[in-house]
């Protein structure tokens, strides 16, 4: 089967693209990430991708003023350019239209950095640690015009420390992130991913729980 074209969106340092990338090196991984786009040409990930040879683009959501629906048109016109099939928010730090998300449904991945649907938003790690959660993680799941909803394909969890400091849990939450995206990358671009009343079927199935919660190294 042919490998999926992927484009990576990102607003920073891109260390979930540079996962992404370096999970689609192996030969037989069923995706490749073809371009990454960002909104901020000073993004980080970008240097990161073209010391990869892969192609960037920036399509600056400033130039557009206020208008987001003209911004996601450009960012489509960009993705049809390169035939991407997939596309993977990773630190992608606007809000798409519903009409953006319609052209892109249920080929569009997001990663966010907690529990869903708890912790939606911004400061995940903070709001954990306040909120003395005991358990936070990781969530990747396809995009819906609501922000950090959809249905999950892939989470993962850490426990939260007694003494933990925003900056630890952050660092422990993204080892997971980086773990669990290319995986779920993997199962869509593979086609195992189906999704029935909101939820995400894996081989027809019902995620089991141990993949689920913590995905085996
Ligand atoms: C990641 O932790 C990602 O989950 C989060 O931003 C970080 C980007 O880091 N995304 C969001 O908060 C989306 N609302 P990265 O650029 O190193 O991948």
């Amino acid at each position: 089967m042919a490998k999926k074209r992927v484009a990576v969106l990102i607003s920073g340092r891109g260390s979930n693209m540079a996962a992404l990338i370096e999970a689609a090196k192996a030969p037989d991984y069923p995706a490749e990430i073809v371009l990454v786009l960002s909104n901020k040409a000073d993004a980080g990930g970008l240097d990161t991708a073209r010391a990869n040879g892969i192609e960037t683009a920036v399509v600056d959501h400033k130039a557009f003023g206020g208008d987001r629906a003209a911004f996601d048109r450009a960012m489509h016109d960009v993705l049809l350019a390169h035939k991407i099939d997939l596309v993977c928010l990773a630190g992608f730090m606007r809000l798409v239209t519903p009409e953006f998300v319609g052209l892109w449904s249920e080929r569009m991945l997001n990663i966010h950095p907690a529990l869903l649907p708890a912790l939606k938003g911004l400061d995940t790690h903070r709001r954990a640690i306040e909120a003395h959660a005991a358990i936070h993680g990781a969530t990747v799941h396809f995009v819906v015009p609501e922000m950090d909803a959809g249905p999950i394909i892939i989470q993962g969890a850490v426990a939260v420390r007694n003494d933990d400091s925003e900056s630890a849990l952050a660092a422990r939450v993204l080892t997971v992130e980086h773990r669990i995206y290319p995986e779920a990358l993997r199962l869509v671009a593979e086609g195992r991913v189906t999704v029935v009343d909101g939820r995400c079927l894996i081989d027809g199935k019902p995620v089991p729980d141990a993949g689920t919660l913590m995905p085996p190294a």
